[in-house]
C-alpha cells in the first residue's frame, strides 16, 4: 500500500467525511492496541490513512489515550508524514472559535502519560530527540499551500500548549499560559508530537479553536461556545486538507 499522509482525527472528526473506506486495520503494538482499527481509504482519490484519536464513538479521553501505540501503529503502516487535527481553546487575540492556526511551537504542561519509547524497558532505544522546531517545517509550508489553495483563512500561527485534562483550565491557569507565551491550549498534542519525532514520521498540528481560554471573554460556558463553533471549523478543515493531499499528489 502506498499510503504515506495520515490524518489523526481529534473532537468533532471522529470520522472523516468524504472518505471512501478501503480496509480497516486491526493493528496490535508492542504498546496495546491504537485508539482504533486504522482506515485506508481515498479521499478525492488520493490515498489516506485515518485514525479517530478518542477511538470510535470518542470515548477515550485525552490522559488515557494510548500515544504511543497510535504512532507506532501508523509508522508500521509505513506512514511518513502525520496531520493532527486538534480542538483548541484560543487564548491570543488572533484566534477566535472557529478559526484555524498552525502551531509552530509547544509547551508540555501534561504528567502521567507514556510519552517516549526511550521508556527504560529491555531493547528500548535510548533516544533524546530534538524538538526544535516542533513541527515538521515542510508540511507547515504543505499545509499554508493548502490553505491558500482551498481559500481556508490561517489566523495565525503561535505557540500550543498542552494540558493533561480531562478537565478544562482555571481562569488563573490560562493567564499562566499566557504569560508563558502559549497562544492556544488543547489536551492531546503531546506525547503525540515527540513521539512521532521519535519514528521520523513528519508531523505537523492543524489547530481549531472551538472557544476562548477560560476566563478570556464572554464568560459564557464553554460548552456551549464549542457547540457553536465546532462544525464551522471542521468544515474549513476538511476543505484545507482536500486541497493537501490533492496537492501532494501532484507534487508527487
Ligand atoms: N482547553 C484545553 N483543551 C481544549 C480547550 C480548552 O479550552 N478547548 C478545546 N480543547
Amino acid at each position: 500500500m502506498n499510503t504515506p499522509l495520515a490524518l489523526i482525527g481529534g473532537t468533532g472528526i471522529n470520522q472523516w467525511p468524504g472518505l471512501e473506506v478501503v480496509r480497516q486495520h486491526r493493528i496490535e503494538t508492542p504498546w496495546g492496541p491504537p485508539s482504533a482499527p486504522l482506515i485506508e481509504g481515498r479521499l478525492c482519490g488520493q490515498p489516506v490513512v485515518f485514525l479517530p484519536r478518542h477511538g470510535q464513538g470518542h470515548k477515550i479521553p485525552p490522559h488515557a489515550i494510548n500515544y504511543r501505540a497510535n504512532i507506532a501503529a501508523l509508522a508500521s503502516m509505513g506512514i511518513t508524514r502525520v496531520v493532527a487535527i486538534a480542538a483548541v481553546g484560543g487564548i491570543a487575540d488572533w484566534f477566535p472559535p472557529g478559526g484555524l492556526a498552525l502551531p509552530d511551537d509547544l509547551i508540555d504542561y501534561t504528567s502521567g502519560r507514556d510519552h517516549s519509547y526511550s521508556d527504560g524497558s529491555p531493547g528500548a532505544p535510548l533516544d533524546h530527540v530534538e524538538m526544535t522546531p516542533a513541527y515538521d517545517p515542510e508540511l507547515r509550508a504543505d499545509l499554508r499551500l493548502a490553505a491558500a489553495a482551498s481559500g481556508v483563512e490561517l489566523c495565525g500561527e503561535g505557540v500550543l500548549g498542552v494540558t493533561n485534562g480531562p478537565r478544562l483550565e482555571t481562569a488563573a491557569e490560562i493567564r499562566r499560559l499566557q504569560r508563558d507565551g502559549c497562544d492556544m491550549v488543547g489536551m492531546t498534542g503531546m506525547p503525540e508530537a515527540a513521539l512521532a519525532r521519535e519514528k521520523q514520521i513528519a508531523y505537523a498540528c492543524l489547530a481549531v479553536s472551538v472557544n476562548w481560554g477560560a476566563g478570556l471573554k464572554g464568560g459564557g460556558s464553554i460548552h456551549a461556545e464549542i457547540d457553536a463553533s465546532i462544525q464551522r471549523g471542521m468544515a474549513q478543515v476538511q476543505a484545507l486538507i482536500n486541497a493537501l493531499v490533492l496537492g501532494a499528489h501532484a507534487s508527487t
